[in-house]
């Protein structure tokens, strides 16, 4: 798992008063929204006696804790202590881990490493998201596996004709086109023009003129995030992807589906049907690779040419692990 990376982790809209518990990376933070707006995101123990942060309220632009009321504040220190009489000092060493976080494309972002904010590595672009052309739909899904199988599982072309012959593959036309990777600091993107069949249902009619060819692009952005770009002409679709590394037994990916046409409420449903049923194709063979956790070493699965993107991850995963970025685990 890796450091020094922000990740998506909550909606945006679910943390308010409130706190809520959040597993990423095998710890437990508490998000809650203090009163001036910002989210605060810090470890879910008291420094005091153990509880739960999470258990606790929210007091003015601080966290409570449920136990003894000690205040935290968004940087982690502890600014209040309820016992103590007045002018006693808070200890120094009251204080609690605390995350930045960040607010976009209707997620909550926490920052975990330890670079200065000049350093860290840029969110991930998605600029159709609040585009009054793009309608976006947002939902998730949970994996019994380790986010680096599902990470490349969302960047593989291949799989696509066998995995989801029943949705967009077509298992008469399994060849990959020979594609390029365009490769930059912390992401890649490739795009090939596949055959899939007609959407069934309500789509049928959105591709219909533009047989045979569909360009689709796959995207991953480091450490963890993927996307899905379907160009029917006209009209467009987009799958956004946080895969969140909760522990290394499961995977939450956060989704937003982009669509261009079909922009009204009433299409939703239909829309995230068919979004969930991609997910619910994929997860028993996910679910079902081993080793779990993609091999740190190049030679220990097999490549071929259409498995260049899955290759660039995985080698840029290796040169982060290089640099120290790897957390335990
Ligand atoms: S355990 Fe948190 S204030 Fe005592
Ligand atoms: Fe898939």
């Amino acid at each position: 798992m890796l450091k020094n990376f922000w990740y998506a982790v909550h909606e945006s809209a679910a943390i308010a008063e409130t706190p809520v518990k959040v597993r990423l990376l095998g710890r437990d933070l508490a998000l809650v929204r203090g009163e001036g707006g910002h989210v605060l995101a810090l470890d879910d123990r008291c420094p005091h006696r153990g509880a739960a942060l999470s258990d606790g309220w929210r007091a003015g632009n601080c966290l409570a804790c449920p136990y003894h009321g000690w205040q935290f504040q968004s940087d982690g220190a502890c600014v209040r202590i309820p016992a103590n009489r007045p002018g006693q000092p808070v200890p120094k060493k009251a204080r609690v881990g605390a995350y930045p976080t960040a607010e976009r494309y209707g997620w909550v972002w926490v920052f975990v490493g330890d670079l200065a904010e000049e350093e860290r590595p840029p969110l991930p672009p998605l600029p159709e998201y609040g585009d009054p052309d793009w309608r976006a739909l947002h939902g998730e899904f949970l994996w019994n596996a380790h986010y680096t199988r599902v990470v490349e599982n969302g960047m593989d072309f291949a799989h696509a004709p066998f995995v989801h012959a029943r949705s967009f593959g077509n298992p008469d036309k399994p060849v990959v086109p020979d594609y390029e990777v365009e490769l930059d600091a912390w992401s890649a993107t490739a795009s090939a023009v596949l055959e899939p069949p007609d959407p069934p249902g309500l789509w049928k009619w959105v591709r219909r003129k533009q047989r045979p060819g569909v360009r689709t692009s796959v995207s991953f952005y480091m450490p963890t995030f993927t996307r899905l770009d379907v160009d029917l002409g006209r009209f467009q679709l987009i799958v956004f992807d946080s895969n969140i590394p909760i522990d290394e037994e499961h995977t939450l990916t956060r989704w937003i589906m982009l669509r261009n046409f079909f922009k009204g409420a009433w299409a939703d449903g239909d829309a995230r049907r068919r979004t969930m049923q991609i997910f619910l194709e994929d997860q028993p063979i996910v679910e079902a690779q081993r080793p779990r956790e993609v091999p740190a070493a190049m030679s220990d699965e097999l490549h071929v040419r259409s498995d260049a993107m899955p290759l660039a991850y995985r080698k840029l995963r290796r040169d982060l692990l290089a640099r120290g970025w790897g957390l335990d685990g």
